[in-house]
């Protein structure tokens, strides 16, 4: 039963101590994150990942390219467990290094060598190695505004991967406008734009988030038609047309600061993740919150990280055979981590 398993991976924990660490996206499933060491953002949890040099066993509840990250920025002694490994990232899936080796070539014959590739940590191990190779960084959406304004200092344009939404979200916030910006459609190997090639300051990977690409400009009008006193915020991942015409935009972490900082009494629509929002629900019962989508569905891929897995993943460490250890090799990790480490630096 959930209260029998509860209790089973409070002993383990307790057993463990200090060689057990357990981080957890603010996505995840209220089962498992009350089990956290830490909560974060994937920013956060990239860095807690970095300082923490006691733990033996990092069993990560997020998904799939977060636990590669966690590998890269620890150390050789810990192991990095994901406790379902079917927990991936749709929108991690949209780049692969072979369609982005490709798409470098095509671009540097268009270009020259003027590009800095950029990467959402949304992404495989690979691709980060490959932009740590090729002079980048990586972002994550609660620094791509300062990522992308270093970039643009390195090179003439930027190529930012995978997520097209994160990268014109910001790329216009920064004030550069949507004609400089082209789409790079990995499935036919060609470049969207309008206007000159010349002119253009940001190539977008045509990737997106499932989750968050279901918030739509319907859903904001409703919303204002129905309770017009309402404030909308939504995330970065969110097409550029939801963005445009919400209140505010931030990412995980803006969104939880300021729901935190909020009026009593005040009315909020939220347009990220639902295990969240269900979170900011149940915290904040002197405000009005609802989803920005009624219909919204969950992660599908975070919420496959239940309490039986969780379970299962400590009860292996327990017995001393761990299983779905997460290992990056030391090639790709140590190109991935010049991109990493870019980030961190600035970040
Ligand atoms: P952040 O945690 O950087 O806001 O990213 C959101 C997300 O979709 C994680 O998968
Ligand atoms: Fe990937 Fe979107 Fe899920 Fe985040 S919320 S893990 S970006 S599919």
């Amino acid at each position: 039963t959930y209260p029998e398993m509860e209790e089973r991976v409070w002993e383990i924990k307790q057993k463990l101590g200090k060689k057990l660490f357990i981080p957890g996206h603010h996505y995840q499933k209220d089962e498992v994150m009350k089990f956290a060491d830490a909560a974060g953002d994937s920013l956060q949890l990239a860095q807690v990942s970095s300082i923490n040099k006691q733990a033996d066993y990092i069993v990560f509840c997020g998904v799939h390219f977060m636990a590669e990250t966690a590998d890269i920025l620890t150390g050789d002694h810990q192991k990095v467990i994901l406790p379902d490994m079917r927990a991936g990232c749709s929108m991690a899936d949209m780049a692969d290094i072979y369609q982005t080796e490709r798409a470098w070539v095509l671009l540097q014959e268009m270009f020259g060598d003027t590009i800095l590739p950029l990467t959402y940590v949304n992404s495989t191990a690979a691709i980060k190695a490959f932009v740590g190779k090729n002079g980048g960084a990586t972002v994550t959406s609660s620094n791509a505004h300062a990522m992308v304004e270093w970039a643009l200092t390195q090179k003439e344009r930027i190529l930012f991967l995978p997520d097209q939404h994160l990268g014109r979200n910001t790329a216009f916030d920064l004030g550069i406008p949507l004609d400089k910006m082209a789409v790079w459609d990995p499935q036919v190997n060609t470049l969207i734009y309008e206007g000159d090639a010349e002119d253009i300051k940001v190539i977008l990977w045509k990737g997106h988030c499932s989750v968050h690409e279901n918030f739509t400009v319907a859903n904001v009008h409703e919303v204002r038609a129905k309770h017009p006193q309402m404030k909308i915020i939504v995330h970065p991942e969110c097409r550029r047309e939801v963005v445009e015409i919400s209140d505010l935009n931030g990412s995980t972490k803006y969104i939880i600061d300021t729901i935190e900082k909020a009026e009593p009494g005040s009315s909020w629509a939220i347009g990220t993740e639902m295990n969240l929002v269900k979170r900011l629900i149940d915290k904040h019962k002197d405000k009005q919150i609802i989803s920005l989508n009624p219909n919204m569905c969950p992660c599908l891929t975070m919420n496959r990280i239940d309490l039986p897995h969780l379970l299962w993943s400590l009860e292996r460490i327990e017995e001393g055979k761990p299983v779905n250890q997460i290992v990056v090799d030391k090639d790709t990790s140590d190109n991935a981590m010049l991109a990493l480490q870019r980030m961190l630096d600035r970040a």
